[in-house]
């Protein structure tokens, strides 16, 4: 199966219910502390977040998702359109299409036309910088959104279940060291669903990646996924539910001292209070993908609109009913854990 194929594939995949972990992110074992008595107004609650030095109206990320084929293009465009006029940062799909066959650059470069002011961040398999990306090929994925920033993503899981998948993961360190050096823009590393460890990001951080996604477990599971695509949806069914949950990676990264400001919480976000929860256990922003895929294909654009003004005004709600007027107060004493 071409590589085309398969995105369209996982875009019907990932709307069905079926490619989901079963267990959530670990956000439901936490409550908020309500505070009765906010003594704040409205109007004061001050959503701003920063990214990469820039300001966005609240903080929520679409996630990678999708290129390389012609019903991409208006998916994109849409998220483009949206993003923009929402002020929120967001990322296209993996663009390696574009290093085998540059005529596929239109289904990316559509966003950038859409979207002159938006963030824009391209993406790359972390398998295809292994031996070190040459500049001409860093220029094509840049060049074609002009992309404020690469984002790389790690997904030895899925590719162990794709039979088609790379097998050899040995080398993507040292590329991504080389991709740091050599990219104009900042590099970003996420994982695609099943984690990243507080070890691998401190790793990460070291050769000057300068955000790390955590994509964990707990949200599209793509052992899942995979293996409904596959003939024999039993065989690795074993893998399913692998990963490390989003909270615990969260947890974890937190722990180890690294700085809000260079940690994205996503896989498994699922409301706007699993976005206050994520800021008060450490990161700085919050991901999303397949609540954003599932609502353009059922609801369009406008739906996405919606969704993005009831999640941002829903964090506005929480944040008063928190008594925190600005996201950097946010913190783990704003919550309860119900359970060890
Ligand atoms: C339809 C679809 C396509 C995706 N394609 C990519 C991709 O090309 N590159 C990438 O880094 N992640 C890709 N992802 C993974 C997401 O960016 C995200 O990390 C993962 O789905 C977990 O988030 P979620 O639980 O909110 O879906 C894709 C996700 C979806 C739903």
């Amino acid at each position: 199966m071409g590589l085309s194929d398969r995105k369209k594939d996982h875009v019907r995949l990932t709307i069905d219910d079926r490619s989901a972990y079963s267990y959530d992110a670990g956000f439901s074992a936490y409550r908020f502390r309500h505070n009765a008595l906010p003594e704040l107004d409205i109007d004061e609650i001050d959503t701003t977040a920063t990214l990469l030095n820039r300001a966005f109206s609240f903080p929520l990320f679409i996630s990678s998702m999708t290129g390389g084929y012609s019903g991409a293009a208006r998916v994109n465009e849409i998220i483009a359109r949206v993003c923009e006029q929402e002020n929120i940062p967001f990322g296209v799909g993996s663009q390696r299409a574009i290093l085998d066959d540059s005529s596929a650059a239109t289904t990316f470069s559509i966003a950038r036309k859409t979207a002159p002011g938006a963030f824009i961040a391209g993406n790359i398999g972390g398998a295809q910088l292994i031996g070190g990306l040459s500049h001409e090929k860093l220029s094509l994925l840049i060049d074609s959104i002009s992309a404020n920033a690469i984002i790389v993503h790690l997904n030895p899981l899925q590719e162990l279940m794709q039979p088609e998948g790379d097998r050899n993961f040995r080398g993507i360190f040292d590329g991504i060291a080389k991709l740091v050096e050599d990219s104009p823009v900042p590099v970003l590393v996420k994982e695609t669903g099943a984690g990243i460890n507080a070890e691998v990001a401190q790793k990460l951080l070291s050769v000057g990646v300068q955000v790390i996604d955590i994509a964990g477990a707990g949200g599209t599971s793509w052992a899942r996924v995979e293996n409904l695509r596959s003939d024999d949806s039993r065989k690795y069914a074993a893998f399913d539910n692998w990963g490390l949950p989003t909270v615990d990676c969260l947890v974890e990264l937190h722990a180890l001292g690294i700085a809000k400001n260079k940690i994205i919480a996503s896989g498994g976000i699922r409301s706007p209070l699993d976005v206050v929860k994520a800021l008060c256990l450490g990161a700085g922003f919050a991901a999303i993908a397949q609540p954003v895929i599932q609502t353009v294909i059922k609801d369009g654009e406008q739906g996405l609109v919606e969704l993005v003004r009831t999640w941002k005004n829903s964090i506005r709600y929480a944040m008063l009913l928190l008594g925190a007027a600005r996201l950097d107060s946010l913190s783990a004493g704003h919550l309860v854990k119900l359970y060890p």
